[in-house]
């Protein structure tokens, strides 16, 4: 038996993000944090979330330098709300900038808590920048696109 010809509404586990998460940019990233990244608070540490944006935002610099890259800066880091054990973090890119050798992103977090009454909360927005680095470790032009 398929289930290929059923339409969505008859869908009882719809895979499709929630509406509310924004369609303008990509996904570059799904994650949901452990135990292990708790704080004293019982949220999750802030340094755990900088590691995520920052692996989030290297995805499309990436595939725009063809080859390796280096953050050289986080511009702006804003915690909007607190991040929970048991939220789904969406870390969603656009880019900003494109320069010689640097290119800029915008990274929005939103968590998707409470299964049983889903909704989404915009938990975490930065604006990084990388370089796109030769063998050597230094600036090299990016490529011009086709
Ligand atoms: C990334 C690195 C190679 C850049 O070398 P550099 O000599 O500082 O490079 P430059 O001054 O020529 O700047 C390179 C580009 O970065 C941009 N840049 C530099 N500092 C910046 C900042 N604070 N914000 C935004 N862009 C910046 C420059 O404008 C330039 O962009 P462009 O070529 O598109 O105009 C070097 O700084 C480095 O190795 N840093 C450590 C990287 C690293 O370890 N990252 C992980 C952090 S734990």
């Amino acid at each position: 038996m398929t289930t290929d010809s059923a339409s969505p509404a008859q869908d009882p586990a719809p895979r499709m993000a929630p509406l509310s998460l924004p369609g303008d940019r990509e996904l570059v990233l799904r994650v949901m944090p452990l135990p292990a990244d708790v704080n004293a608070n019982g949220d999750i540490f802030g340094g755990w979330i900088m590691a995520q944006v920052d692996l989030a935002g290297a995805v499309l610099p990436s595939r725009i330098a063809k080859g390796r890259i280096a953050t050289v800066a986080v511009n702006q880091f804003i915690f909007k709300q607190p991040v929970s054990l048991g939220d789904l973090l969406s870390f969603y890119a656009r880019i900003t900038r494109i320069g010689n050798t640097s290119i800029s992103v915008h990274v929005e977090v939103y968590a998707e808590r409470n299964p049983a009454n889903l909704h989404v909360v915009k938990v975490t927005e930065a604006d990084l920048t990388y370089v796109a680095i030769d063998g050597q470790g230094q600036p090299r032009p990016l490529p011009k696109p086709l």
